[in-house]
């Protein structure tokens, strides 16, 4: 991948010396952190790079103001990391680019996406809104879907309270559970971070003693910790959805609570009812999410 870096910023450079050649698009890479897409090149650009954050925003909202002196930067750290990742922007709000804003589901603003494999692969950005942390987020997205904890303070750092995590135990790192869970890993990284180990003993919480397989959830909330010894891709996600969905959510400044509240208003069942001069949003009788009120 270095290689690979060092080898596009020569031809760039090669390009944009070279008094005949045109080369707009390199030299435009060069010059912005963030680069600006439109309905005129962004496949082309898109199906350039491996792993490409984009955000659709519209000039007007107030949240787009916020975040784009924080993804600017977020964006030229990330320029500089091993494994690239490159951050670009849509006015998803231009006329021009409706087809784009369509074909992406941006419903609100700003919208931000991870296209990998050329464009595609496509999924929702799960993380913070802040500069560093875009950073520690996406730089964990480009990796490996799972990583591997090797003692208790790695354990301690990447597991408590660090929202909900999940951990398998393995007594080998090979068969239908590795495997199951490696690929249910990368499917769900977006809005959960796995990791694996063949130690249990390294964990803060629950049964030090076991050998696997099983995977523990270990969440900042309810029981703080749950074990499951289904495998089965499907019933993998569900334990995974189910037991890393908190009883109770509260819709503060947080970030981390956001993807709840977006998972409760997505879901159809769900209907607003005032209480205590809150509004309060059942979606089953077994969540609730309290308002600030
Ligand atoms: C894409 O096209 C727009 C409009 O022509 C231009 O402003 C932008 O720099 C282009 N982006 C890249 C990466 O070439």
């Amino acid at each position: 991948m270095a290689v690979n870096l060092v080898l596009s910023f020569a031809l760039a450079i090669l390009i944009s010396s070279s008094p005949t050649a045109v080369g707009v698009d390199a030299t435009e890479e060069l010059k912005e952190a963030v680069l600006t897409l439109d309905a005129g090149n962004f496949s082309e650009v898109v199906a350039k790079h491996p792993f490409i954050v984009v955000k659709f925003y519209a000039p007007w909202c107030g949240h787009c103001k916020q975040l784009a002196p924080e993804y600017e930067k977020a964006a030229s750290i990330l320029r500089k990391n091993e494994l690239p990742v490159v951050l670009a922007k849509v006015d998803a709000y231009n006329e021009r680019n409706k087809e784009l804003k369509d074909k992406y589901g941006v419903y609100s603003y700003p919208t931000i996406k991870i296209m990998k494999n050329g464009g595609s692969d496509v999924r929702g950005y799960g993380g913070p809104r802040e500069a560093d942390g875009i950073v520690e987020y996406l730089k964990r997205q480009v990796g490996p879907a799972s990583l591997k904890l090797e003692s208790a303070e790695e354990a301690a750092h990447s597991v408590v309270d660090k929202g909900v995590i999940l951990v398998g135990v393995f007594p080998e790192f090979a068969g239908m559970e590795y495997e199951n869970f490696m690929v249910v890993a990368e499917k769900m990284r977006a809005d959960y971070d796995f990791f694996h180990t063949s130690d249990a003993s390294i964990l803060p919480r629950g049964d030090q003693s076991v050998k696997g397989p099983i995977v523990r959830l270990f969440k900042p909330f309810d029981e703080l910790f749950v074990d499951s010894e289904d495998f089965g891709k499907d019933a993998l996600e569900k334990f995974i959805e189910v037991s890393g969905f908190p009883m109770v959510v509260t819709y503060d400044a947080d970030p981390t609570n956001h993807k709840f509240l977006e998972r409760y208003y997505s879901t159809p069942s769900s209907k607003v009812s005032k209480h205590n001069s809150c509004y309060i949003l059942f979606v089953s009788s077994k969540y609730i999410v309290n308002y600030t009120c």
